[in-house]
């Protein structure tokens, strides 16, 4: 392991560390550090670019795979229909409940310092439509995207070919993934905007709130699109590439 971290600080990418060592991602997230959009670049490179000490982050990288994960899972391994399970059941459904607070809790702070403050107008804008991009996104993905790659793995079982209206799978993972970049350019822009999501001194609860859970929905965002993006979109690929390889 020590050996793995030595390397991960000259060259590994944080996607690849984020993939290999599941337990990196929390403390990806403590150091602000984007794994899965902004993720193909080396440990250093990010580390630079948040002006943080490599060998501060490598020592919690390093303390993490001691600790352990969080919910023990090791979803590169699992079965695709179940990583689709998961993503619905958890991120899907956290965004679904979380937009409607988020708002209520933008349009309040704003209402009472967006005159102070007049950066809360414009992270509003950007809850307003990351909101919007995120409900429509999920539904193509529950609708047709999930389906079609669940059905791709029972087809590997029964031999049933799986249908799609898309053509190649390619094409609808190119677009969510255009997507995810979007959803994850707003929450970084949320992030710089808010000065990393620390209200001003003496800041009221809502605003302290407000800010705390733009941080938690960043978060979770990173590790929903960590998992389609790195996990579930290229396993299905290879699954679909592999299948057409045998016809
Ligand atoms: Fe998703
Ligand atoms: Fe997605």
């Amino acid at each position: 392991m020590e050996d793995f971290f030595a390397m991960a600080a000259t060259q590994t990418t944080v996607r690849e560390i984020a993939l290999q060592q599941p337990t990196s991602i929390r403390v990806f997230e403590r150091f602000g550090i984007d794994y899965c959009c902004g993720g193909r670049k080396p440990l250093e490179q990010a580390c630079e670019e948040r002006a943080i000490d490599p060998q501060t982050l490598l020592d919690a990288l390093a303390e993490a795979v001691v600790a352990g994960g969080e919910d023990g899972r090791d979803w590169a391994k699992a079965p695709l229909g179940e990583i689709c399970n998961h993503i619905v059941d958890t991120h899907h459904a956290y965004i679904r409940a979380e937009l409607p607070r988020l708002r209520f809790l933008a349009q309040k702070v704003v209402a009472r310092h967006g005159e102070t403050h007049p950066e809360l107008k414009e992270i509003q804008q950007h809850v307003e439509a990351v909101g919007e991009e995120l409900l429509q996104h999920m539904q193509k993905e529950e609708v047709m995207l999930f389906p079609y790659i669940t059905s791709l793995e029972r087809s590997q079982e029964n031999g049933a070919r799986p249908v799609g209206c898309f053509g190649s799978i390619h094409n609808p993972i190119r677009v969510m993934m255009a997507e995810h970049d979007s959803a994850g350019s707003a929450v970084a822009q949320m992030r710089v905007l808010s000065g990393d999501f620390n209200p001003p001194e003496g800041a009221c609860p809502t605003y302290r709130g407000f800010y705390q859970a733009l941080l938690e929905f960043e978060m979770d965002l990173h590790q929903h699109v960590h998992l389609e993006n790195n996990i579930l979109f290229p396993n299905a690929i290879q699954m679909e590439d592999g299948e057409a390889a045998t016809l």
